[in-house]
């Protein structure tokens, strides 16, 4: 059995977040004696593809609305990920530094299609095809709908909704991009009026997973548009919550941490790792550290950290390190901030792999004030690296994180994404640091929380095989 997971992002060849960093992970803890797992992504031009060397294992052009694209598949000449991994270059297309740019519709179509059309000359088809995102929401109704891809409508396919607030929509002066299919059907493409990937692959795919199952539920009642879908749609979807790759994230073995630790050395390791921070940054080493990592953006609540980090430390008591890129305003506020609270506030703007990890052991908390979060692997990092998880209790959020007040709780929970809420949660946090065997017994405590990729690997493959015990 196996699967093929076609995806924008994977870590470590690309990340804007934990997209890449579920579908760098899961394809490992699929992996097994009976099931193989690989991955299909585009080739960037970024650190990676730079750093590594590649044999090309198929050439063709691909069609795109009538203009021919010639593309290769590569694959990596060293095996340096625990999965097979194959990269789909367009060179006019999709060999970009970044990921993500204002011609997705264009560079995403034409992976898919590169991906399908090679796909084709396998002599075994994959017996399941793994979508995530609206990047690769067209597969599924390519593979349902397309001509071209006819022989392959008996592969039972599934999509992964990380995050419906993106949905991809594009023109409907733009189907003629879409390999030849019954225009009769077109209705499948279309939600209120515009070609919307993920409307398409809610209705084309043969299962629907958000990434965790609470995120499911709230869909059902705020999807950005979409709730009334996946009502209709309800009998195929599920939640399926992420792990993390237990072995990434081990601040036992962490390459990029200052010093290592395990349970029963959490407190000096997380001291060792908190002091490099503060001597770094400047900070108060006395005082509690509360960091965040992550897109400043809506999602994340961070419009309101300029507010909220100045009623903190207005109080005195706490430090507050932020790493972060998004909202050019945030930034500016975020950056603004520094002068006035020197000794007690920092904050890189940017993205540094290296630096977060450190961030995860140095830290006392972690902020998630998320208004939505459909998984959220930060606080899992978080928990696995002893540092007590902040968090607005949404999605991925509410379960994986219970309140310090509530039988066998460990974390901090928030009901609102206010101000005087996250403030509040704050304040919560500063009391529980200055009882210091509490805080040293519940940060040894939460490292032992198993979020390992172990089990939701199992779910998804038990998901695959019940697929395949329904009549076709
Ligand atoms: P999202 O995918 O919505 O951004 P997740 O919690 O699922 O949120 O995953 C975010 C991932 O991206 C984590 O691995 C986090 O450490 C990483 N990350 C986010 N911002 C940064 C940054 N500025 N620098 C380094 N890592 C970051
Ligand atoms: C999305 C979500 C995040 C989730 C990640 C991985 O980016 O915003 O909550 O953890 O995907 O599934």
């Amino acid at each position: 059995m196996n699967v093929v997971h076609i995806s924008a992002e994977c870590y470590p060849v690309a990340k804007v977040g934990g997209l890449a960093d579920v579908v760098g992970a899961l394809p490992k803890y699929q992996n097994s004696a009976t099931f193989s797992s690989q991955v299909i992504m585009p080739f960037y031009n970024n650190t990676f593809t730079k750093a590594n060397t590649f044999n090309t294992v198929y050439e063709s052009q691909l069609d795109l609305g009538g203009i021919s694209y010639p593309f290769k598949i590569l694959s990596l000449k060293e095996t340096l990920l625990d999965f097979d991994i194959f990269f789909v270059h367009v060179p006019e297309l999709l060999f970009k530094e970044y990921v993500y740019s204002n011609d997705d519709t264009e560079r995403f179509l034409a992976f898919q299609i590169a991906a399908l059309d090679w796909m084709l000359t396998w002599n075994t088809y994959p017996d399941y095809i793994h979508c995530h995102d609206h990047h690769t929401g067209l597969t599924p109704f390519m593979l349902q709908e397309s001509f071209k891809y006819e022989s392959f409508r008996k592969i039972p396919n599934i999509l992964t909704i990380h995050n419906a607030q993106y949905q991809g929509w594009f023109s409907h002066k733009k189907v003629n991009l879409i390999p030849a299919f019954n225009f009769d059907n077109a209705g499948l493409l279309d939600w209120d009026g515009s070609v919307n990937p993920l409307a398409a692959s809610i209705k084309c795919a043969w299962r629907v997973t958000t990434v965790s199952p609470s995120y499911m539920e709230e869909l059902k009642t705020d999807a950005n548009g979409l709730e009334d879908l996946l009502n209709h749609e309800s009998a195929k979807c599920s939640g399926i919550l992420n792990g993390i790759d237990w072995n990434v994230w081990n601040p036992e073995t962490d390459n990029y941490l200052i010093a290592n630790y395990n349970v029963k050395t959490v407190i000096s390791g997380k001291k060792a790792n908190k002091k490099h921070l503060c001597d770094s940054f400047n900070l108060d080493f006395n005082k509690p550290l509360f960091a965040f990592i992550g897109r400043l953006v809506g999602e994340k609540g961070s419009d309101l950290f300029p507010e909220t980090f100045k009623d903190t430390l207005e109080k005195g008591e706490a430090t507050i390190l932020l790493l972060g890129s998004g909202h050019d305003e945030t930034e500016m506020q975020l950056e603004g901030l520094k002068d006035n609270y020197k000794g007690s506030y920092n904050a890189f703007i940017g993205y540094d792999e290296a630096l977060s990890h450190i961030i995860y052991a140095g830290a006392d908390f972690l902020l998630m004030p998320s208004r939505v979060e459909p998984c959220g692997l930060n606080q899992m990092y978080a928990l696995r690296y002893g540092t007590i998880p902040i968090v607005r209790s949404i999605g991925g959020l509410k379960d994986t994180v219970i309140d310090i007040s509530e039988k066998n709780g460990f974390g901090i929970c928030h009901t609102d994404v206010t101000v005087s809420d996250i403030t509040n949660a704050i304040d919560r946090g500063v009391s529980l640091y200055k009882n210091k065997n509490t805080y040293k017994k519940l940060s040894a405590q939460i490292m032992g929380i198993n979020h390992s990729w172990d089990a939701s690997a199992k779910e998804y493959i038990k998901l695959y095989k019940s697929i395949k015990l329904e009549k076709i």
